[in-house]
């Protein structure tokens, strides 16, 4: 067995997870198959109109993935391939859900590998019944009042509801 072997082959998965969605868990679940271990890694200070603060957010996808043995979550500011570097992953997995989907991704994928050519993107394609989902189109449901169960995992849907109309009606 060669030393290649025996290296654990880490990926991260990348978002704003604002909020974490079930689409997010589906992607996440799927890389777990593919990958020793997964880092779920949350971008945070760069937005600063974040609904959740990073520390929710950090906890709600900790809660979620607790149960996935090959699965830890983390923040990361700055460059993500630097994040990539500093856990040791080599690849960055990212979910295309439509063709629009690529069209953000691609120029994303060339200029990190430009940046860190040891560090590939793997594209993986969502179940069907996550396809339509966003964490765009979840906080705007979220913010007319709508029903936002089915779209987010449970304790995502608690916080969500516990955040209340006062948030609800700010821009
Ligand atoms: O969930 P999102 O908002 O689609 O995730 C976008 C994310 C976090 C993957 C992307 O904005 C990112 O990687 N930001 C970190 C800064 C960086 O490395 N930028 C160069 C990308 S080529």
């Amino acid at each position: 067995m060669s030393m290649n072997e025996l290296v654990e082959r880490i990926a991260v998965c990348p978002g704003s997870f604002d909020p974490l969605t079930n689409g997010h868990v589906d992607l996440v679940t799927r890389a777990a198959r593919l990958f020793d271990r997964v880092v779920v890694a949350i971008l945070v200070n760069e937005q600063k109109t974040a609904l959740l603060s990073e520390t929710e957010r950090l906890a709600l996808a900790r809660e979620v993935f607790a149960g996935e043995r090959r699965v830890r979550v983390d923040t990361f500011d700055g460059l993500l391939v630097d994040f990539a570097g500093r856990v040791g992953a080599t690849a960055i997995v990212r979910g295309l859900r439509s063709a629009a989907d690529f069209q953000d991704e691609w120029p994303m994928a060339v200029t990190n590998r430009h940046l860190q050519p040891g560090v590939e993107t793997v594209f993986l394609v969502p179940a069907p019944e996550v396809s339509a989902i966003s964490s765009r189109l979840v906080k705007e449901i979220w913010r007319l009042g709508g029903d936002i169960s089915g779209l987010v995992p449970g304790p995502v849907e608690t916080r969500m509801r516990a955040l209340g109309p006062v948030t609800r009606a700010t821009p």
